[in-house]
């Protein structure tokens, strides 16, 4: 999300003063770096999730100790199961793959700088999300997941909404509109992180409450984790979608406030990340 993206939108309505404009200008500009300051936190906070993922589950894998897995992931590996373990080693390390092409993606000076590159990134990342989506639906629904069935739904909406928002991606980059394609790029990157989230907003909570709550930690279910299954990728859209708004607004506080509410999320998006770091990533490594 930054002011080169699909969300930017053109303003007509006429600036009365000097004053009025300045602070107009001063506005925009804040709004745009808010925006680019929450992605440089979540960019970092990504690589960090990308960087455990790589280590341990490559690490296990490069051991041929793919038991391993199931300190994290209780149906990580199944003895005798080949073709499903060779999915869940699929999935988790494309995840790698994946979080490190779309943080390249979506930087506008790489994007000018190499089209093809953003053309074969964008192949690879739009085709290795999808695949994903598919195997983590086998990996709910048929290999056996942590977590209730409001978390199973939840998690599986996010990989309808990862395919749609591949699917219209590329169809609007194909027809060359290329506005409505950053959009839905923008909105598929969100719902590709919809994983991570889940981890961060799941630390943070913790951390806030001081522990476990809304949730059973030996069932790993309760009405926080349904909430958070859903809320791991709607909420972030919500928030595009806000943006969007703001920043297509005649109304100074309107993206004044966007502003604001941006600066926190960078804040809430640093503490979550580093909160998932230090209970989640780094004792496994
Ligand atoms: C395309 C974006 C996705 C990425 C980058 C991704 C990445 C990952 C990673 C890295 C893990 C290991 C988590 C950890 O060690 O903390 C994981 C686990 C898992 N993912 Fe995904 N995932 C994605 C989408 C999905 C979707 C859409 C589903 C379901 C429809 C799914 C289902 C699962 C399941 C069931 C697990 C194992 C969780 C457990 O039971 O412990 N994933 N995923």
């Amino acid at each position: 999300m930054n002011s080169h993206t699909a969300v930017s939108m053109p303003r007509t309505a006429p600036t009365s003063t000097a004053g009025a404009g300045a602070r107009r200008d001063t506005v925009d500009t804040a709004l745009a770096w808010s925006a680019r300051l929450w992605f440089g936190v979540a960019i970092l906070g990504q690589l960090l999730f990308a960087w455990y993922v790589a280590l341990f589950y490559g690490g296990a894998l490069a051991h041929g100790d793919l038991a391993q897995w199931n300190k994290v992931m209780p149906r990580g590996y199944v003895a005798g199961d080949t073709a499903g373990n060779a999915a869940v080693g699929m999935h988790v390390l494309v995840a790698v793959v994946i979080t490190v092409g779309g943080a390249l993606q979506l930087l506008t000076p790489l994007r000018r700088l190499a089209p093809v590159f953003h053309r074969w990134n964008g192949r690879m990342y739009v085709l290795l999300a999808v695949a994903s989506s598919l195997v983590g639906l086998y990996m709910v629904w048929f290999r056996g997941a942590v977590g209730g069935l409001a978390q199973h739904v939840g998690i599986s909406g996010n990989a309808v909404l990862i395919v749609l928002c591949a699917v219209l991606a590329v169809h609007h980059a194909r027809a060359g509109r290329i506005m409505l394609h950053r959009r839905w790029a923008l909105r598929l990157f969100l719902a590709v992180s919809g994983v991570w989230f889940f981890r961060i907003g799941l630390m943070a909570w913790i951390v806030a409450n001081r522990g476990p709550a809304g949730f059973d930690p030996v069932t790993f279910q309760g009405p926080f984790l349904s909430f958070l299954s859903f809320a791991q990728y709607l909420l972030p859209l919500a928030v595009l979608e806000l943006y969007a708004r703001a920043q297509a607004s005649d109304s100074v506080a309107a993206r004044g406030t966007m502003a604001v509410v941006m600066l926190g999320l960078g804040a809430a998006t640093a503490a979550g990340s580093a909160a998932a770091a230090m209970i989640l990533w780094l004792p496994h490594l």
